[in-house]
């Protein structure tokens, strides 16, 4: 594949409307969710990202009967085929989201060994917590040769508390729950909104989950799951992208298709830096028509502002008035991408977990490479608001995790195109 690099001519100010497409993270829990059912499900508002796709195609080479049909944005998955509870490295490299597998395979057949996935550019990234989960359901936890092998004679229900919040955690261990003899209580537990979405799938397939959303999910086993039809949420992380795409270029921006309620903290946050946010019922309009006030920001679980906002919100911070103060709480290295936007002028001092951003009256458009989806993301957001052109290489990063950024873009007024090297 050829290096893909977005092309944008910056201080276009954007203007019009941007359809919001369905949650990533939400969508890369529920595809493995459907294994779990004897029937097949209909997943709607699916978005059209690569991960969705690699995913699709490594259940199937597994023996799922997976029909996608992107331009509907739906998925249909019948589970009946599946047959393998082995996910080798092969497959399972090209997407993170595989280890949701392991609590998938363990309810289904009692057995999983799924490769351990790398780490990526933004730390280490451990899975301890998964399997704690695992273990306190029963199952025995091993990693040979850089596999993850579980297997259960039988999986009862159990008290787990997390140790730090953390989603794929509490995802993995809801998953491997749904089908375990008694009460599963999941304590310290995250709440994003995917986790709620993934608890009302699995009710709407007959599971009994209550209590997502807050610290303490408790999961009823039931003896086995119908296929049904969801629509995935709209992803929160796409529209916060696309609101400090306006802040960064000016302009008024409407994101459709959301839920303002999981927008409080980044909406909070735009207003903070100077600019207004109208919510709209299933819409927030955000005019931008100043150079953005410096802020400070914190990352933290849900509801506090989400660590992928992080790298946008850096971005924008470039060019504020005055000094802005980013924590990242999170993960211990997502500053990888300051030294592209320092590039294009930026004034930023990493110390540890602590960007320290000098806002600068001009940035100033460059080449720069995206190394991860949301540093991607930042990059194209510093971009909009620079003068000249900026040159985003490595697009498949973004390419991942934004249903087409490019026609998106245009359709609000911004001076982008794609280029093949
Ligand atoms: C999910 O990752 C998201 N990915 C991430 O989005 C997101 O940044 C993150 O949650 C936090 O919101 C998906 O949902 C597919 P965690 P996840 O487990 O589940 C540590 C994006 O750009 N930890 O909540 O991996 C971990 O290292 C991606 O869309 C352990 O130490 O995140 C991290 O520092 C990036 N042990 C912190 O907890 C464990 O067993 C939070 O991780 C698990 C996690």
């Amino acid at each position: 594949m050829g290096e893909k690099r977005l092309v944008i001519e910056g201080k276009r100010p954007l203007q019009g409307t941007v359809q919001i497409s369905g949650s990533k993270n939400s969508a890369v829990a529920l595809i493995p969710a459907a294994l779990l059912a004897t029937g097949p499900s209909i997943l709607e508002n699916v978005p059209n990202i690569r991960d969705v796709k690699v995913f699709c195609e490594i259940l199937r080479e597994l023996g799922a009967d997976i029909q996608h049909y992107p331009e509907e944005k739906r998925l249909v998955i019948r589970p009946n085929g599946f047959s393998s509870y082995r996910a080798p490295y092969e497959q399972v490299k090209r997407l993170r989201a595989s280890y949701y597998l392991l609590g998938a395979l363990l309810a289904r057949f009692g057995r999983a060994e799924v490769a351990l996935p790398g780490g990526c550019d933004i730390g280490i990234r451990p899975i301890d917590q998964h399997l704690k989960g695992f273990r306190s359901l029963g199952a025995e936890a091993s990693l040979e040769h850089g596999i993850v092998k579980l297997s259960a004679k039988k999986m009862t229900g159990t008290q787990v508390y997390l140790d730090l919040v953390s989603v794929g955690a509490t995802v993995n261990i809801m998953l491997a729950a749904v089908l375990a003899e008694g009460t599963t209580v999941i304590e310290n537990a995250a709440k994003e909104p995917h986790i709620v979405d993934l608890a009302n799938y699995l009710n709407a397939m007959g599971a009994k989950v209550q209590g997502a959303g807050t610290d303490v999910i408790r999961v009823r086993g039931v003896t086995s799951l119908q296929g049904c039809t969801h629509t995935i949420i709209p992803d929160d992380i796409e529209a916060g992208t696309y609101m400090l795409a306006c802040v960064s270029a000016g302009g008024d921006l409407t994101v459709e298709n959301v839920i303002p309620k999981h927008l409080d903290s980044i909406c909070a946050k735009i207003v903070e830096m100077g600019a207004q946010v109208c919510d709209k019922g299933d819409s927030v309009r955000v005019i931008s028509e100043h150079r953005p006030k410096a802020v400070t920001a914190k990352t933290l679980p849900y509801p506090g502002f989400p660590t992928d906002l992080q790298q946008p919100l850096v971005a924008v911070a470039a060019r504020a008035d005055g000094v802005s103060v980013i924590q990242e709480t999170i993960y211990d290295n997502r500053f990888g991408y300051v030294n592209e936007l320092i590039r294009m002028g930026a004034s930023i001092k990493v110390d540890g977990r602590t960007a320290i951003v000098e806002g600068m009256p001009t940035l100033y458009g460059a080449p720069v490479h995206a190394n991860d989806l949301r540093a991607g993301a930042a990059l194209v957001i510093a971009g909009l608001g620079a003068e000249g052109e900026t040159s985003v290489y490595r697009m498949e990063h973004v390419e991942r995790g934004y249903d087409s950024m490019l026609d998106k873009l245009q359709a609000v007024g911004a001076s982008v195109s794609i280029e093949e090297a």
